[in-house]
């Protein structure tokens, strides 16, 4: 997909990744909606893209609350037009540090999954009926090797995640033949304040920078047609 010209609504962006590729993106052309809590960093964020002379808009809201998410969608809309790029990047670790399952309240699950699963399926279902009725468009599911491995600790993070990789194989069947794609993608380990929050002893230097990984992920946007739809891609493995 050429992006130059096409709006698109990344969640989780007013740091990490997610304001890495935000920036990428606008560099590229795109018209960008931002969307985090945090009202100061995501204004802050913004401010830094519109300043290197791109687009960008800041839309602070909270995913995981079913109330917002119309609020969401219609306001980036409203700004950067129709949105053809999707992007679920906001994630939630659960309490840290991190617990056994024993350990872990069930509502410490269900809010989890209100912010890595539901607030996705909500909003790709606000958006990509009419990605359908356009013909176009891409969603991206940010995922984690820990969707796949069973690492100790990380329960409630990692069902999300499993459950979101599946989540995209389903959306990308249904919708197969409508011009929309589906994409899942493990972004590896990066130094963000999430890395740390999870594993405070990593060594730093060893980590991504999500300046790096973002520049990949843009890529694959702009490669999404040669790409099957539903596919999760790890980035470290890809060549
Ligand atoms: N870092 C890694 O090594 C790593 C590895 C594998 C996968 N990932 C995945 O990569 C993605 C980005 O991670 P990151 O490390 O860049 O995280 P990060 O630096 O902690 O940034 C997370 C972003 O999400 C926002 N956010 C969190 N909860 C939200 C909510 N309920 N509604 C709206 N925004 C919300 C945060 O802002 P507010 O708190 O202000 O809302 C922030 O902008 C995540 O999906 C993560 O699971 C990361």
């Amino acid at each position: 997909m050429d992006v130059r010209g096409r709006g698109a609504l990344i969640t989780g962006a007013s740091k990490g990744l997610g304001a890495a590729l935000a920036y990428e993106l606008a560099r590229r052309g795109a018209r960008v909606a931002l969307v985090a809590r945090g009202v100061d960093e995501l204004e802050r964020t913004a401010a830094r893209i519109r300043a290197a002379g791109f687009e960008a808009h800041a839309l602070p809201a909270d995913v995981g609350d079913k109330r917002a998410v119309h609020g969401i969608a219609g306001a980036a809309a409203a700004l950067v037009g129709p949105i053809d790029i999707l992007v679920h990047n906001a994630s939630d670790l659960g309490p840290t540090p991190l617990r056994l399952l024993l350990d872990t309240e069930c509502e410490d699950l269900e809010s989890v999954l209100q912010t890595n699963l539901v607030g996705p399926f909500r909003l790709t279902k606000i958006v990509a009926g009419a990605m359908a009725m356009r013909g176009t468009g891409v969603v991206v599911h940010v995922s984690s090797d820990a969707a796949i491995a069973a690492y100790p600790r990380w329960g409630i993070y990692s069902v999300s995640k499993a459950a979101l990789d599946h989540l995209n194989r389903l959306w990308a069947v249904e919708l197969a033949s409508t011009g929309v794609r589906f994409v899942s993608v493990d972004p590896g380990e990066m130094d963000t304040e999430m890395h740390a929050a999870a594993m405070p002893d990593a060594d730093r230097g060893k980590l991504l920078r999500p300046q790096d990984v973002a520049a990949r992920v843009a890529r694959l946007i702009e490669d999404a047609e040669r790409i099957e739809s539903g596919s999760r891609l790890a980035l470290a493995e890809l060549p």
